[in-house]
């Protein structure tokens, strides 16, 4: 026995030295699964993209991120230590507030408590020798998430064996699944069914239809003033006689002909549909330029996005002069001498460049801030509002996005007056253009703005902060929209921000969106069921296969498009399940089922993160009663195009995790 244990001990003098432990650093991960409530976490950087600083000290390696924030790592009981240095970023300001975590196996091996800026940076080292799951956690402090900008500086995790640091991410690999059917051959026209416009002002819409081309266009009943090009089905001209008009749109090709009700109505009210379309700021930021809107305009034309709909080609932030700019392309006089803005040398012809969109038959936007400066400080309309509105006309602008920001500053207090005003003086600027501009207004929901948004005449309204390419986010957001409906409809439209799937990064390096293929079809269907204004955040000129695919659904695009305007409202929600429905104009509902697991009303720290298998599906039920029908109702898989049947009472169905089933029930005469 003796002889025994002197034999392993010899072994071990000689073997211990060469039985590596290998450092796994934070930053080398893949951190696609990371969670953050804003922004996307980025590498050896704070997250606004600054060195990584706390109370003054500087890192050179870490990550930095945004609460709410989540990392789950497979560590199985491989890892010996983790240490960090972790604090609030100096580039936060007091409102930042956050904790942080590290949990092993459910437990709370660490709590920061709650850091504000200026804290000394806190050291983190503890034992994790046993744990098989290890979370980090990066909570708001319970006061929101302003200025959260949080860091985990010197990261990393001792392992006690070898193994592949890129293994330890314990993420939900799904692969991209395509639902949507190839359109039909044979002509199909899609798209809003009504149309508003201003009494003699510029008409532009484009008939959307899909099937083979060469197709031809034909309407009957166009009022006074509008003519269609038949190769393109581009409708343009004025039409000074209010009324509503019933036409018929017609499209052929070799295959055959569709035809479609269309209602144009001539008033005060534009915005008739939530606006569909594609935004700079999710993939581009300030890297924006004419040429990349150019772009995303020809793809739109190039992957037939415009047959199913999609119209509008938004400019954001970053097109004006930035005053105190070194960089040539953004320098130089805010306004000419008549006081009207400027545009920066990356727009150097705006008149051409809104030509160019709208001979595609598309339609551009443009934005602006109440404010002396827009959120990137560039130069927006405060004390020039008429004058800008005017600007924004004669370049042929059809949309403009209006961004509280810097009239944080010029705002004396909180209250509705204050709150209000600014968007009134530019929608009276507005009134006085001879120019239909959708009015889109974006202060974040300050003082409930869906409760008088549209008596200042916004046609939609962001009723949430920025939305990031997490779950969290998404469906943060979305989720919480609930209770919202009762303001929305024709004309006026909540927005819980733009659509974040494909390529985005705000620019100028992008990357896929880090929504799981199932959240990405819970976000397009939720916001479809909203109602929301459906701005493409991602870079379209290279959009992918799968992206293309659910963004030409036409059933499921109809939801968001249908005339009724009626947003949907949540009927169910227990156990991490939910249901919404959407009353449809030809009697039908539009219903959602969700399977968002719980981690969504996380109040432990344990409950932010999916510790067991994750269950890939869960049964959900749809009762008639809940949707006050009674009897026999059919049911229609939206997303796959393909009746399910005809049920009694209740409709049962699989939803896979964080996914979505979308059907449409119609109730049996
Ligand atoms: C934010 C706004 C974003 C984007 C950005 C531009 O305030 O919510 O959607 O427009 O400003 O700086």
């Amino acid at each position: 026995m003796k002889k025994n244990i002197f034999t392993v001990l010899l072994a071990l003098f000689f073997y211990l030295p060469f039985i590596k432990s290998q450092t796994a650093w934070l930053d080398k991960l893949n951190l696609s699964s990371m969670t953050c409530g804003w922004s996307t976490p980025q590498v050896d950087k704070s997250i606004d993209g600054n060195e990584l600083s706390i109370a003054g000290e500087k890192f050179n390696n870490g990550i930095g991120t945004h609460s709410i924030s989540t990392f789950l790592l497979n560590i199985d009981g491989k890892a010996k230590r983790f240490s960090a240095v972790v604090g609030l970023d100096d580039e936060a300001n007091k409102q930042g507030s956050v904790e942080f975590y590290v949990l092993g196996d459910k437990k709370i091996l660490w709590q920061s408590g709650v850091m504000r800026k200026g804290d000394l940076a806190k050291i983190i080292d503890v034992d994790i020798s046993k744990v098989k799951k290890l979370g980090l956690l990066v909570t708001d402090a319970g006061d929101g998430l302003d200025y959260d900008h949080a860091d985990w500086c010197n990261a990393k995790l001792e392992m006690s064996s070898k193994v592949d640091p890129k293994t330890l991410t314990a993420q939900i690999i799904s692969k991209p699944y395509i639902l949507t059917p190839p359109s039909p051959l044979k002509p199909q026209i899609n798209g809003a069914k009504v149309f508003g416009v201003r009494p003699s002002h510029p008409f532009l819409y484009t008939i959307a239809a899909t099937g083979k081309r060469p197709m031809t266009f034909a309407a009957e009943n166009l009022p006074e003033g509008l003519s269609l090009d038949s190769k393109t089905g581009i409708i343009t001209g004025k039409v000074d006689k209010k009324g509503n008009y019933e036409v018929k749109l017609i499209a052929k090709n070799s295959l055959g002909k569709a035809e479609s009700n269309f209602k144009i109505s001539v008033g005060s009210t534009i915005c008739l549909t939530p606006p569909m379309g594609w935004n700079s700021w999710n993939c581009w930021a300030e890297a924006v330029d004419a040429d990349k809107v150019k772009a995303a305009a020809d793809a739109m034309i190039k992957t037939g996005l415009i047959n199913h709909g999609w119209t509008y080609i938004n400019i954001d932030d970053c097109w004006a002069i930035k005053p105190g700019s070194k960089d040539s392309l953004t320098s130089g006089l805010p306004r000419n001498k008549e006081g009207m803005i400027n545009a920066n040398k990356k727009f150097p012809d705006m008149p051409a460049l809104t030509n160019y969109i709208h001979n595609k038959g598309l339609k551009i936007g443009i934005y602006s801030s109440p404010g002396p400066l827009t959120c990137a400080d560039y130069t927006a309309c405060y004390q020039h509002e008429q004058q800008d509105a005017e600007r924004f006309a004669e370049w042929g602008f059809d949309y403009l996005k209006y961004d509280w920001c810097s009239y944080g500053n010029i705002a004396k207090d909180k209250t509705l007056e204050t709150y209000e005003k600014p968007y009134q003086v530019m929608q009276d600027a507005l009134n006085k253009v001879d120019r239909d501009i959708v009015y889109s207004l974006c202060q974040y929901g300050m003082g409930d703005v869906w409760k008088w948004g549209n008596d200042v005449g916004g046609n939609l309204w962001r009723t949430t902060g920025d939305i990031n390419d997490s779950w969290t986010s998404m469906s943060g957001i979305g989720f919480n929209q609930a209770g919202h409906e009762k303001y929305s409809g024709p004309g006026h439209w909540n927005d819980p921000d733009m659509l974040v799937v494909g390529l985005v990064g705000w620019g100028p390096s992008l990357h896929p969106t880090r929504l799981t293929p199932d959240e990405q079809y819970t976000h397009i269907s939720l916001w479809c069921l909203l109602d929301a204004p459906l701005l493409i955040g991602c870079d379209l000129s290279r959009i992918d296969k799968f992206t293309l695919n659910f963004l030409s659904n036409d059933e499921v695009l109809a939801v968001d498009q249908d005339p009724l305007g009626k947003q949907a409202s949540r009927i169910y929600n227990e156990d991490g399940k939910q249901i919404w429905a959407k009353e449809m104009a030809d009697g039908s509902k539009a219903v959602g089922l969700f399977y968002t697991g719980v981690e969504s009303k996380a109040k432990d720290p344990a409950d932010y993160f999916n510790w067991n298998k994750i269950p890939t599906k869960e049964k959900i039920t749809l009762t008639a009663s809940e949707l006050g029908i009674s009897g026999k109702f059919k049911v229609r898989d939206l997303w796959r195009q393909k009746d399910l049947g005809t049920f009694t009472d209740k409709f049962t169905t699989k939803v896979p995790y964080h996914g979505v089933v979308l059907v449409k029930v119609t109730p049996e005469k």
